[in-house]
């Protein structure tokens, strides 16, 4: 099963995909996670994303799908998280599933716009893992380290308020279309969840939504 997770920044969806992933047989693919590794480690496509990501715009197209194909080669059961963000991206992302006979269902979160700037500006992340913290909503059990590692936890370098913002409007513009895109009446691929309740409730809701295999481990 491909599971899309769309939805605004700091609307949850990488929270939700780290438990999914680690609970059940669901690998989370986040571009993202992926961008930001590639930036670690200095790659050309890490370079060339850098000024995209830390203003808060989306990397082009071209360098996500080419990107996404690679890593899509071989998915069965996969949690998207944060991809596709735009028609471009969808429109791919539907042509290679086509052509391995696979379909995909999105599930949006529904937060408003508000809760999302306290979100992300409390947001800390372990890089090493992904796993996400907030200082109110989610801490960690000691300050600044990561549960599972004791490894530092760090704000990720477009948590500034001005560049949420822009994230924030790229996110209307670009990536909310997709809202249609999904929910067109005939292939009803899209489910809608309150994003707003807490985490663990998130959870749940989510596990109700979607058939899922327990793991074996
Ligand atoms: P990416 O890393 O994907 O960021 P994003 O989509 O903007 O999403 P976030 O990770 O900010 O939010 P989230 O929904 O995962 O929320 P989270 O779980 O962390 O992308 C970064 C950049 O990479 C983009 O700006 C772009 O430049 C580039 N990029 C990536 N993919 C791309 C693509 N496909 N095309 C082009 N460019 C791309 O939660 C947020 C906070 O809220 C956390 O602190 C968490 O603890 C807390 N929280 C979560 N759930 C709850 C809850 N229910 N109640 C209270 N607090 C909660």
């Amino acid at each position: 099963m491909i599971l899309i997770f769309l939805g605004p920044p700091g609307a949850g969806k990488g929270t939700q995909a780290k438990i999914l992933e680690e609970q059940f047989d669901y690998r989370q693919i986040s571009t993202g996670d992926l961008l930001r590794k590639h930036r670690r480690e200095g790659t050309a496509l890490g370079k060339e994303a850098q000024g995209y990501m830390d203003s808060g715009k989306l990397v082009p197209d071209e360098l996500i799908i080419r990107m996404m194909d690679s890593e899509l080669a071989n998915v069965t059961d996969v949690i998207l998280d944060g991809f596709p963000r735009t028609i471009a991206q969808a429109q791919a992302l539907d042509a290679l599933l086509r052509a391995k006979g696979l379909t995909a269902g999105a599930l949006l979160f529904d937060v408003p716009r508000a809760d999302l700037e306290e979100r992300l500006i409390g947001r800390w992340t372990h890089p090493a893992s992904g796993r996400v913290y907030h200082e109110r909503f989610n801490p960690p059990k000691t300050t600044g380290f990561d549960d599972q590692s004791g490894e530092p936890l760090v704000q990720r370098p477009d948590y500034k308020a001005e560049t949420i913002r822009t994230r924030l409007d790229v996110y209307e513009k670009e990536t909310a279309p997709l809202v249609d895109y999904y929910q067109d009446p005939k292939a009803k691929r899209l489910t809608r969840l309150d994003g707003l309740a807490p985490i663990a409730e998130v959870t749940d809701r989510i596990k109700k939504l979607i058939a899922i295999r327990p793991s074996a481990a």
